[in-house]
């Protein structure tokens, strides 16, 4: 929204929520989420015609257009748990819509929700008191963390689905202000909300297929990164998202899948239904893998043993840890007893701690006693990568910071136990180089030749 603001002066924008805190978070100098450019962004378009306010319901009266934004996490309960998508809060905010509206409105869906959830939304602003239209719409957001100021900026393509080609219009028209009409796809509302969970599936499959040779890899001498150049430079197949890494994160990857998997169940095709699951299935596999070849490779015994954990975020410039492979391997290294000191360059320590805790406590919430203790003890965050590798048996990489790739690791080495161990979980790092000061380097996806 702050982009649409920035882009297009002549539109006012009001973005609402219910919490005070983080919409004073959105009007003050440090954002709630941390995101290159962002700021610059809200900067130039906030108090222009870029709002951000908690006055819902006047917000709502005085639009043309609502853009229903809220987050649609795995449900945790109930039908569906694990892997259907909550939408009590679509579902409250169109009732909200619908009470406080008293003109007509296009209604954008950006939320990423299963497909036919717009007939739902339709239904429900349909049933309130008035004669008022409301037109539906589907436009799912593609931006990646990390680098969303661009991609919103040059989109690869603005898709937008619904049965009303004016209220279509209206939407394109917003997004003219700076995107090439060749790049707006109209389509119907199903395939607009479909086409957002299949981009998701293929793009973690990519991740996943690459993951499952990077096992073979291992196992027979070839070397990942050079499988994954050399496929890549097919056309057909193309260069991006063949990073073989420790596993996928993300609020998106895993959510959408799993969303897409109980669809098809719940449309009769348990084979389609199975084919995605195998997707998340082959990434827990290689975040388990990279725990278990840590505790292997280090005599099979961590405990007692500081490991430095590089990054916690689920991929670089962002301080999102939402689903980041980070957290699975520490709780496993935690589980294994081992002493972890984390250093995340924008991950504050309440959350590194709330991502343990909620994830070792498991389906009650509830951790035991021994567990607390060892989240109390066993935990630590530092404030430098070489801070966290001071002492330590061994540094994992989690997170592709650019900063890990330029430590002074002759230093890091000398101050570290011996066998210094590194575990490279986004082969960053240039292993022949540490391999020379002493180090020893396990990557993903590189055999002994
Ligand atoms: C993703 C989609 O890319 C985006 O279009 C959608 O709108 C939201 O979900 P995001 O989750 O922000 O975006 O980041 P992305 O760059 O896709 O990375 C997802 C995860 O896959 C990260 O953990 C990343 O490290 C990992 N990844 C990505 C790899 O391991 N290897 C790759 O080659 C690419």
């Amino acid at each position: 929204m702050a982009m649409i603001a920035h882009q297009c002066p002549d539109i006012d924008v009001h973005v609402v929520d219910l919490n005070p805190e983080r919409i004073a978070a959105w009007n003050s100098e440090e954002l709630p989420v941390y995101e290159p450019g962002l700021y610059d962004v809200v900067k130039q378009a906030r108090g222009r015609n870029l709002r951000f306010t908690t006055e819902v319901a006047a917000a709502i009266r005085e639009s043309n257009m609502c853009f229903i934004s809220v987050n649609t996490p795995t449900k945790t309960h109930g039908i569906g748990a694990g892997r259907a998508a909550n939408l009590e809060f679509v579902e409250k905010c169109a009732r909200t819509i619908a009470e406080n509206s008293d003109s007509d409105k296009v209604i954008v869906e950006k939320s990423t929700l299963p497909v036919r959830t717009a007939e739902s939304v339709k239904r429900i602003l349909s049933s309130s008191k008035s004669d008022i239209k409301f037109d539906v719409l589907s436009n799912p957001e593609f931006l990646a963390e990390g680098t969303a100021i661009d991609d919103l900026l040059k989109p690869d393509r603005i898709l937008i689905g619904g049965d009303n080609a004016t209220a279509i219009e209206k939407l394109a028209d917003v997004y003219k202000h700076w995107v090439p009409n060749d790049k707006i796809i109209r389509t119907n509302i199903w395939s607009s909300e479909l086409s957002k969970l299949t981009a998701n599936a293929f793009l973690a499959q990519r991740v996943s297929s690459i993951n499952a040779i990077s096992a073979l890899c291992e196992a027979t001498g070839a070397d990942v990164d050079e499988v994954a150049g050399a496929i890549g430079t097919d056309s057909r197949i193309g260069p991006r998202f063949l990073k073989s890494s420790v596993g996928f994160g993300g609020s998106c990857f895993q959510k959408d899948i799993l969303n897409l998997v109980y669809l098809c169940e719940h449309f009769g095709l348990p084979e389609v239904a199975k084919y995605w699951e195998q997707v998340v299935v082959m990434n827990d596999y290689q975040k388990r893998r990279f725990s278990t070849g840590i505790v292997k490779t280090m005599f099979n015994t961590v405990s007692d043993k500081k490991i430095a954990i590089w990054g916690f975020a689920f991929k670089k410039d962002t301080n999102d840890t939402r689903e980041s492979a980070a957290i699975y391997v520490c709780r496993d290294l935690l589980e294994e007893r081992a002493r972890l000191t984390i250093y995340d360059p924008q991950v504050s320590i309440e959350q590194i701690r709330k991502d343990l805790e909620y994830l070792m406590g498991g389906v009650d919430g509830q951790l035991t006693d021994t567990q607390r203790r060892v989240l109390n003890e066993n935990v630590n965050v530092a404030s430098s990568a070489e801070a966290a590798a001071h002492e330590a048996h061994a540094i994992a990489v989690m997170t592709e910071w650019d900063e890990f790739r330029d430590c002074d690791f002759k230093t890091i080495y000398d101050s570290m136990m011996k066998p210094a161990f590194v575990f490279d979980g986004r082969n960053i790092l240039d292993a022949e180089k540490l391999t020379k000061l002493g180090f020893e380097i396990s990557s993903i996806g590189k055999g002994e030749g």
